[in-house]
């Protein structure tokens, strides 16, 4: 098994336990900005089993997700179901996807760690995606995280400073956006099985000039 598939695998296998690894609710930072914004048209990066996705749907916006874990589709679609709604998840590698250019008001990027070899090139073609005016929504576990996971591995996020994302990365591929906010700070996360206590979260809201 080479790195991709250990990667894959662990993604799948934490998705095939009978609880929802985030849980079922959304992430509280995305929640309060699309509650200021009119439905529309919404795509979730890396949205494993939906919490976020069935969300948005619910609210009346027009949902798309994506992630590289069918076990995560999997839970999404039961997650959407159960909300009586619907969602359209792809799975696979995003520049296979056939999203278009400007497509979309929002992309949200939720705890989205791409592997750092590919996390440019995934950033660069999500911002693509987004149509002049709309926004990027993104929190993400900072650089800052690995001391609170040491002290509390429940808060979760990758163990390798590589996969954790900066301030300066994200002004500088998403250059071409009015930050609304940019920062990166101490927040008490509680969300399912695997993100709970204190981390180092990066917040970022930029609008598309
Ligand atoms: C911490 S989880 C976050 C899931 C979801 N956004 C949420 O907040 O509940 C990270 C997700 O990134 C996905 N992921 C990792 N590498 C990916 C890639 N190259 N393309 C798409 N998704 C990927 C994983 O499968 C996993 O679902």
């Amino acid at each position: 098994m080479d790195m991709e598939d250990n990667w894959l695998s662990m993604w799948n296998d934490r998705y095939r336990e009978k609880s929802y690894a985030y849980g079922i609710s959304p992430n509280q930072y995305l929640k309060a900005q699309l509650d200021q914004l009119p439905a529309g048209k919404v795509l979730l990066a890396a949205e494993g089993e939906g919490r976020n996705a069935v969300y948005a749907a619910i609210q009346g916006w027009t949902v798309s997700a994506f992630d590289i874990s069918i076990e995560g589709k999997n839970k999404a679609m039961q997650l959407a179901k159960a909300n009586e709604t619907h969602i359209d998840y792809k799975v696979g590698p995003l520049t296979e996807l056939n999203y278009q250019v400007g497509e979309f008001d929002v992309v949200a990027l939720i705890y989205a760690h791409f592997p750092p070899s590919i996390r440019s090139e995934y950033h660069s073609h999500l911002s693509s995606l987004v149509k002049k005016g709309g926004k990027i929504i993104l929190e993400a576990f900072g650089k800052n995280h690995l001391p609170y996971r040491s002290q509390n591995e429940k808060v979760g996020g990758p163990n390798d400073q590589a996969f954790l994302i900066s301030i300066d990365e994200i002004s500088t591929v998403f250059k071409d956006y009015e930050i609304i906010e940019l920062t990166e700070k101490e927040v008490v996360l509680s969300e399912g099985t695997y993100h709970n206590g204190v981390g180092s979260v990066t917040r970022f809201i930029g609008v598309k000039r």
